[in-house]
């Protein structure tokens, strides 16, 4: 199948703010982007979601381009970064498996016993199931510009597995961890078939034009550590290998990798020796903790309180002088972010002080 894409002469990056900190660099200023940025709480997406369905929307390049660029037009010069617009739930969706948007993600047949792995294909082709992936990724990196880099991503085996085994979002992971605990070969099984199609994901992105990538485990902290260690942290180990790998024998030198595992703080130390470049904080750890835990092996991304931004511009610059102070106390590189996804009832200008402040706070004092 012969995709649209065009790898040949890729805007030139302008603003490299965000690779130079993922590298590891204390950076003049914290590169800032936020989780879910192209999202509802945006009347310009709202205003494309009217004619489009959500998947729909994934599924049509030049929608998903559109999306991706809303906040960074309306935001001009505030974002270090693109995230293209998609889902993590399309890795199910090309192995066959049905997913509604309801508007919660429902999925009406879910993997209930392993005899029902016999239903997802063993290798899939991503060019045929996720080639519009690959599309959005390669018109969008031409119409930024080079203006900030563009991140690809997929979800974590773990939190794809518990979507795929719970049918849904679910309060306590009951029949996701059942699997873990009853099934433990069954489940590496079913993690290893949804890694090897994130791993031809991830490397499809990159070969498209993006630029950074990022692993949501957006369910990490579900697990108790052990489990999380065992279990749920060697797919993305090996996602990143893979990746690497795979980019590597194709000549191409590999882009920074971000696992996000929310939550998994306890693992933290742990997660610094994974291959990853970036570990993204929820908003349940200090600045301090996080990097007295990974050293200077990793950068760190993250972490306001995503309700923070409820809470008023007064507030807002309060905590982000915090935040930012944190950080850059703690040295290395980091990249602001929220905790997780910005949530649809915040206003425009709340989310623009958040960005603003990120920039006013986050300046290294260059005598020092
Ligand atoms: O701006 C961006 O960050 C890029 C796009 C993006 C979306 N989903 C768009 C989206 C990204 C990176 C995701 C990842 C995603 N999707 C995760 C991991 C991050 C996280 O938040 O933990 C998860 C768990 C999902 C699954 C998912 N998709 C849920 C739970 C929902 C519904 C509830 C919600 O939080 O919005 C979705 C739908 C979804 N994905 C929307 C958007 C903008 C809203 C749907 C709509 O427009 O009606």
């Amino acid at each position: 199948m012969s995709l649209r894409v065009d790898t040949e002469n890729l805007p030139v990056l302008k603003n490299d703010l965000i690779i130079r900190a993922a590298r590891g660099e204390e950076t003049e200023r914290a590169p800032v982007w936020v989780m879910r940025q192209a999202g509802r709480y945006l009347p310009e997406f709202l205003e494309v979601r009217k004619h489009h369905s959500f998947f729909e929307c994934c599924k049509t390049p030049e929608i998903a381009c559109e999306l991706t660029l809303q906040p960074i037009r309306r935001f001009k010069g505030l974002l270090d970064a693109a995230i293209i617009f998609c889902d993590i739930l399309v890795v199910p969706e090309a192995m066959g498996m049905t997913i509604e948007m309801t508007p919660a993600p429902s999925l009406p047949n879910p993997i209930r016993t392993p005899e029902d792995l016999k239903r997802l294909p063993e290798r899939i082709d991503v060019n045929k199931e996720l080639g519009y992936v690959f599309e959005a990724v390669n018109l969008t990196r031409h119409k930024l510009n080079g203006e900030v880099p563009l991140i690809g991503f997929c979800g974590a085996p773990w939190t794809l597995m518990a979507y795929m085994v719970e049918g849904g979002g679910s309060k306590t992971y009951q029949k996701a961890k059942e699997w873990l605990y009853r099934w433990p070969e069954a489940s590496r099984t079913l993690l290893a078939r949804v890694a090897d199609v994130c791993v031809d994901l991830l490397v499809g992105q990159v070969l498209a034009g993006a630029q950074l990538l990022q692993v949501f485990d957006s369910w990490a902290s579900e697990l108790p550590p052990v489990l999380y260690q065992e279990m749920a942290l060697p797919p993305c180990v090996y996602i990143a290998k893979q990746v690497r790998a795979k980019l590597t024998a194709l000549g191409h030198p590999g882009v920074p990798m971000t696992l996000f595992a929310k939550g998994a703080n306890m693992s933290l130390d742990v997660l610094a020796d994974t291959g990853y470049d970036v570990l993204g904080l929820d908003s349940s750890i200090t600045p301090a903790q996080a990097r007295r835990l990974v050293g200077h092996k990793v950068a760190l991304q993250g972490n306001a309180d995503p309700m923070l931004l409820y809470g008023g511009q007064h507030a807002i610059q309060a905590e982000v002088k915090k935040m930012c102070d944190g950080f850059l106390a703690g040295g290395g590189g980091w990249i602001a972010n929220l905790g997780h996804g910005v949530t649809p009832q915040v206003q425009v200008d709340d989310f623009r002080c958040f960005l603003e402040s990120v920039h006013k706070y986050s300046r290294r004092n260059p005598e020092k």
